[in-house]
């Protein structure tokens, strides 16, 4: 039995490999506006197991499959022997031999390793606490449909080192453009989680205002992840000066790209003037979920598919 590719990581894909899904979401979301069928996924089935809450990430990845003509099942921890401590490679062995491509939204990285380790089908990282390769995935491609290549273009960092963060710097590394990362004392990046090569695609600025200057998109998340809400009044005091708002918008490039991966607190983290302004195109990248999801799940299950 050949390896299943998995997608764990945004570094777990080329440039190469970037630019073939790339043209293949243009390809695919081209022909879902115009209501023209495309079933390779015929008799496949997704299954999607959420030890955490999503609204986005269920939703795009359940139509994505059921658009490509495929069935999704969703499994979570409370009504499923998952909660109950069966080991996950048992999990993965399992739930592997009845379906054709898994998403995980789960904790710590190490889970979705162990049962990408003992699937024989491809494992998508849906989120964990270390990364959020589908987000950003999404987020590269809405900025290409507004901008054009980001390689050699600046993104600003403003907030927590979190799952969206790390997966922003590694997506630097592979496709080559810059990051400056913003994030308050005692909540700083931590290069071990970040999982990089360390090829210098990233700079960090103690003032929030100097990571957006001359950025050409500044992008920002929760202060409080999912996992962590116990932290939660110590973060919301930490975070105080690190709300993009109109100032922050000001000092990036003009026609700077404002992007949140949602669900998105207006007064804390983002000012409604920024999020709901004319430079925000958050709803386009929650659209382009759905899109880049298809195109990654064509890849990783049938390769290179050329139109
Ligand atoms: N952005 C995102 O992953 O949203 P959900 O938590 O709603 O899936
Ligand atoms: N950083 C957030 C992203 C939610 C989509 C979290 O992990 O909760």
């Amino acid at each position: 039995m050949t390896k299943p590719r998995h997608y764990l990581q945004f570094k777990d894909l080329t440039r190469e490999e970037y630019e073939h899904l790339f043209g293949r979401v243009r390809w695919i979301k081209d022909k879902f506006k115009r209501y023209e069928p495309y079933h390779p996924m015929f008799d496949r089935t997704l299954v999607m197991i959420f030890e955490k809450a999503s609204t986005r990430t269920r939703l795009s990845f359940e139509a994505g499959m059921q658009q490509l003509g495929g069935s999704a099942i969703y499994l979570n921890t409370r009504d499923s022997q998952l909660g109950r401590g069966e080991p996950v490679e048992d999990a993965a062995q399992v739930i592997s031999r009845m379906s054709d491509v898994v998403m995980i939204r789960t904790f710590q990285q190490d889970i979705i390793e162990r049962f990408a380790a003992n699937s024989r089908v491809p494992v998508i990282n849906g989120l964990t606490n270390e990364y959020h390769p589908c987000q950003i995935l999404a987020d590269i491609y809405t900025f290409i449909e507004h901008r054009g290549s980001i390689q050699g273009k600046t993104v600003a960092w403003v907030g927590d080192a979190n799952n969206m963060s790390y997966t922003w710097l590694q997506a630097a590394e592979v496709l080559d453009f810059k990051v400056r990362v913003s994030t308050p004392p005692g909540y700083a990046i931590d290069l071990a989680s970040a999982g990089l090569a360390g090829t210098g695609h990233f700079e960090v600025f103690a003032d929030p205002m100097e990571a957006c200057r001359g950025a050409d998109l500044v992008t920002t998340d929760v202060w409080t992840s999912m996992g962590y809400e116990a932290e939660n009044e110590a973060r919301m005091k930490a975070f105080a000066d690190w709300c993009v708002d109109a100032d922050m918008m000001a000092v990036a490039n003009p026609g700077a790209l404002f992007m949140h991966c949602l669900p998105a607190h207006r007064g804390e983290e983002v000012t409604a003037e920024v999020i709901d302004g004319p430079q925000s195109v958050v709803w386009d990248e929650a659209e382009n979920r759905l899109h880049v999801q298809k195109a990654l799940m064509e890849y990783l299950v049938f390769g290179k598919v050329e139109a």
